[in-house]
């Protein structure tokens, strides 16, 4: 028997929610509505056309990568993320949303980080294998009370959030996120969904360039609808953080996948890459919105949840149990799942997925009634 480094932390209840789903709907022969996943499913991105354009005996794919990424893809982030407000050296390429807070939280030198009162349940397993402390604040105005204490430790925020969907107004949000930077918080800004609905005109990030304590994790999963080539990206305006960060990403990548950055490139760039992610995140959004609105209309929303901030983004929590959806063959995951100071009453929530064909989402979703 090998002895290990146990870390305590679990592997994700979404994939055992998928197995369920999986097996019942082949006992049943009845098809189960995935809604417990987070990825986009209203139709894929077309990467045909692009991947027709990609020289494979080229450099960028038969050779290692640089460490922080190819440095035209960081150039075209600054340009296209940031409206040229930024430099690429403070961009640095990682596999993922995953991997990118991992190094953050491993990297941070602060007392603890705090996370939402519902938030996605893979932070805090990665706090418990980095050994960082944790702690939770429950709404914007709670953060703006404790402030004070705040000096020296770092707060996560995710907006558009998971699992609520829910976004706040820029305006407002910019105005706490420079209050915590003027307090001596970090700010981790973690928004894998942002961009899926907003464009090239999307100034917020640019503004963000003005407070040095904000570190920016981005992802290609959701806006690009890339989840499998695992690439996303940090921007912070703390040299020696980026320097650490470097170091530390390439110990353990040595460099990321030519390919992915090959294709987020094209994507981002050529006009056949740009054609097609205008199309995959049009349709995206709209249906999005179509079926947050069939939800609201049939008092599914729970809209207790979206008095702050409104719904908007890839989820939305629904008044129903995880139980009584599967009853429906509708899969979701339990809003106790994604706290850990809540349990009780969100456990008669669940989470699902909106980004969803609207035709069949509103066909499984007829005969649901809220039960709270
Ligand atoms: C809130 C949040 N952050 C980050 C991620 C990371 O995604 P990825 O590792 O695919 O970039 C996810 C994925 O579901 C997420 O929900």
């Amino acid at each position: 028997m090998l002895k290990v480094k146990k870390s305590g932390a679990e592997l994700s209840r979404i994939v055992q929610i998928g197995a369920r789903l999986k097996q019942l709907s082949g006992e049943s022969g009845q098809e189960y509505l995935p809604l417990n996943r987070g990825v986009n499913m209203v139709a894929p991105i077309d990467l045909r056309p692009v991947v027709a354009e990609v020289d494979f005996n080229g450099e960028a794919i038969q050779v290692y990568p640089p460490g922080a990424g190819f440095a035209r893809l960081r150039q075209v982030i600054a340009d296209r993320f940031f409206a040229g407000q930024t430099e690429a050296n403070r961009i640095l390429i990682t596999a993922g949303g995953m991997n990118g807070l991992d190094l953050i939280f491993q990297t941070l030198d602060v007392q603890k980080i705090l996370l939402p009162a519902h938030h996605w349940g893979s932070y805090n397993h990665i706090l418990t294998i980095r050994g960082v402390a944790g702690d939770t604040y429950r709404s914007h105005a709670e953060l703006e009370n404790r402030l004070p204490e705040l000096a020296g430790c770092a707060v996560l925020i995710c907006d558009p959030g998971n699992p609520l969907g829910e976004k706040y107004d820029d305006r407002e949000q910019f105005r706490l996120l420079k209050r915590l930077n003027d307090a001596g918080a970090a700010v981790i800004f973690d928004s894998p969904y942002r961009r899926l609905f907003t464009d090239e005109a999307d100034d917020y990030y640019a503004q963000l360039t003005g407070l040095p304590g904000v570190v920016i994790c981005e992802s290609f999963s959701k806006s690009l609808g890339l989840s499998g080539q695992r690439i996303g990206f940090i921007h912070s305006m703390d040299e020696a953080l980026n320097r650490e960060l470097a170091i530390r990403l390439m110990y353990c990548t040595n460099g990321i996948n030519g390919f992915a950055q090959e294709l987020v490139y094209r994507l981002l760039t050529t006009e056949v890459g740009r054609e097609e992610v205008l199309r995959f995140q049009e349709r995206t959004r709209r249906e999005i919105a179509q079926n947050i609105a069939l939800l609201r209309e049939r008092g599914l929303l729970a809209e207790e949840f979206y008095t702050e901030a409104e719904p908007e983004g890839l989820f939305a929590v629904v008044r129903c149990t995880e139980q009584e959806l599967l009853a429906h063959r509708i899969g979701s995951v339990s809003l106790a799942f994604f706290t850990r100071t809540d349990k009780e009453r969100a456990g008669r929530y669940a989470r699902i997925c909106v980004s969803f064909p609207h035709a069949k989402f509103a066909e499984y979703f007829l005969p649901v009634k809220p039960t709270i």
